[in-house]
């Protein structure tokens, strides 16, 4: 394994929830189960990509493997990426009840990930490069342009931020005071100590990675999604 260089942001440490303690995991999943339909959002995701049958597909920060287990029942070759090894452990349970084949789980992130082999068709990640600071994200954007076959598509989503004229303050209580009871502490930490970033970086961190943004939704006050083309 090579070793990373001083200066490199070390990825392997949790910030804000700490999906290495599975509680958290458990709360996380019951949470999300709550407050999205995460089926019909993995189906979204496939029929945006229009992938060929086979395809080779990267999902990174899988968490419980929901992504990772509708694309692999699509019959793509899926290569599953997260940090933590309870998350990875937590998936792989999932995939061991359904009896699917297709995924491989690697535990390694958006920095440490080392690709070899065939270029990946897609690229996918969901509320996971908010982990990086700006500067890592922009490292980690570059990166999976390098992981993919030209013209191959990357599928962002993640919280990102859009104040907007209300204002910050403002905003920042609508969007706590809007969440659901069990949602309302977790949000408020995200918020403070994750780093989720503005919609107006998002956008010029993805172009000067090197994509082409085709397609992008707000798909909330604090949710987008960004469907790009490697350039
Ligand atoms: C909020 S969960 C999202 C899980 C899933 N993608 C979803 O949409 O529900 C974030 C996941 O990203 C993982 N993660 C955090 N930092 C990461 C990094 N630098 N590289 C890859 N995964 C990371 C965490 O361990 C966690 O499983």
């Amino acid at each position: 394994m090579m070793t990373a260089p001083a200066w490199q942001w070390n990825e392997a440490k949790q910030i804000g929830t700490d999906y290495e303690n599975v509680d958290e995991v458990r709360a996380y999943d019951h949470r999300m189960g709550e407050l999205r339909d995460i089926p019909a959002e993995n189906q979204t995701i496939l029929n945006l990509l229009r992938l060929p049958p086979g395809a080779a597909v990267l999902e990174i920060g899988t968490g419980t493997g929901a992504f990772a287990r509708e694309a692999a029942r699509a019959g793509h070759r899926v290569t599953a990426l997260d940090i933590s090894p309870v998350m990875l452990a937590y998936a792989a349970e999932r995939v061991r009840e359904e009896r699917l084949a297709g995924i491989r789980f690697v535990q390694a992130g958006f920095l440490t990930y080392g690709h070899a082999g065939e270029p990946f068709d897609a690229v996918v990640s969901g509320l996971a490069l908010h982990h990086l600071p700006d500067l890592w994200k922009f490292n980690a954007l570059k990166r999976i342009h390098d992981w993919l076959r030209p013209g191959g598509r990357f599928l962002l989503q993640d919280v990102v931020f859009d104040p907007g004229p209300e204002g910050f303050a403002a905003y920042f209580d609508r969007l706590t005071a809007a969440m659901p009871a069990d949602s309302r502490q977790p949000f408020i930490r995200h918020i403070r100590q994750e780093y989720s970033t503005l919609t107006w970086i998002m956008e010029g961190l993805l172009r000067r990675g090197g994509f082409a943004v085709e397609q992008s939704w707000q798909l909330s006050d604090f949710m987008s999604q960004y469907l790009c083309r490697a350039g």
